[in-house]
């Protein structure tokens, strides 16, 4: 697969190429570059090469979101950020991460948890059998006493509703308190980058906007939040900078807001332009199906 087909061409939306951008290098340390920074990064999971030529920047404090249909790769981005690859079988065969301005590339996922970086994995995994109170501190297990109360205190506040069902199950929680709960889980270990996978899939429109109003506020208590989201409308209008992967490769990146006016953003991923479809965007399931359709990027 070329490197460059996957991208707009000349009559394409002006949106910055992997190429154009100023080498990372060249730039002095400023509260931008020590946010998360992805260079060039190559995942294999074995002979299968998921992730190629990545690079991507999620600014302190900021909200960056990463699109993409089935399989194109976000959760191995993810994961390669969290250090839980290896637990996948996976490995980084090519590129850097760094945060904090320090590489993280090759750690182990719980010295990446210690350096401020906490994944939320997708399909909302709790500890079923165990209470929500438990699975609350099992997220504070590395936290000292002190600091674990007041991420309690925090979440709680966050989600009034976890503290209301403290001591029941929580594979009985609806899914929509389960991801509140999965998210609380990852907000007790007090992370200054929390890694969210698809928090919002198959949840009904309402606790979708919950999930997404609740990322806005964990966002201005200072937290940065790299999104990865097939709710294409709802991580466009939270984010920053959005990125989108096909098939383990950039096709595009740039402003959220550049992305969400692109004719190639609104018609593929957010279901604007056929008559058919030129609707509000509910969960952004309806389009799910349609963008499974292997295809590739051309302006
Ligand atoms: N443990 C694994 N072993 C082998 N291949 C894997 C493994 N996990 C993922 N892959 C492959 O890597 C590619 C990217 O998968 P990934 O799960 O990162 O995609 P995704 O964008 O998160 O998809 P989805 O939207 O379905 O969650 C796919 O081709 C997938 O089959
Ligand atoms: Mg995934």
């Amino acid at each position: 697969m070329s490197g460059d087909a996957g991208r707009p061409g000349a009559g394409g939306p002006e949106i910055e190429s992997p190429e154009t951008a100023v080498p990372e290098a060249a730039k002095p340390a400023t509260p931008e570059t020590e946010g998360l920074e992805i260079r060039g990064l190559e995942v294999r999971y074995g002979p299968v090469r998921a992730l190629r030529g990545v690079d991507l920047t999620v600014p302190r404090g900021a909200v960056a979101a990463v699109l993409g249909a089935n399989g194109a790769g976000k959760t191995t981005l993810l994961r390669a950020v969290s250090g839980t690859l290896r637990f996948h079988r996976g490995a980084i065969t090519a590129g850097t991460i760094t945060f904090g301005g320090a590489r993280v590339d090759g750690a182990p996922a719980a010295e990446v948890v210690r350096r401020g970086v906490v994944q939320v994995p997708e399909g909302r995994r709790v500890f079923a059998r165990m209470t929500v109170a438990e699975n609350l501190r099992a997220g504070a297990l590395a936290v000292p006493g002190r600091r674990a109360a007041a991420a309690r205190e925090r979440v709680l506040e966050l989600f009034p509703v976890l503290a209301e069902r403290a001591h029941q199950r929580a594979g009985l929680l609806s899914g929509g308190e389960q991801q509140m709960l999965a998210i609380g889980r990852a907000l007790m270990a007090g992370p200054s980058l929390l890694l969210l996978d698809e928090p919002t899939l198959g949840l009904a429109p309402m606790m979708a906007a919950r999930i997404a109003d609740t990322v806005r506020r964990i966002n201005a208590q200072g937290t940065s939040v790299l999104l990865v989201e097939q709710n294409a409308a709802m991580a466009l209008a939270l984010a920053e900078r959005a990125y989108v992967l096909e098939v383990g490769e950039l096709a595009l990146s740039g402003p959220a807001a550049e992305l969400a006016a692109s004719d190639e953003v609104r018609r593929r991923y957010l279901g604007v332009g056929a008559p058919d479809t030129d609707r509000p965007v509910g969960t952004g399931l309806e389009e799910r199906a349609e963008r499974t359709r292997p295809a590739r990027w051309t302006a």
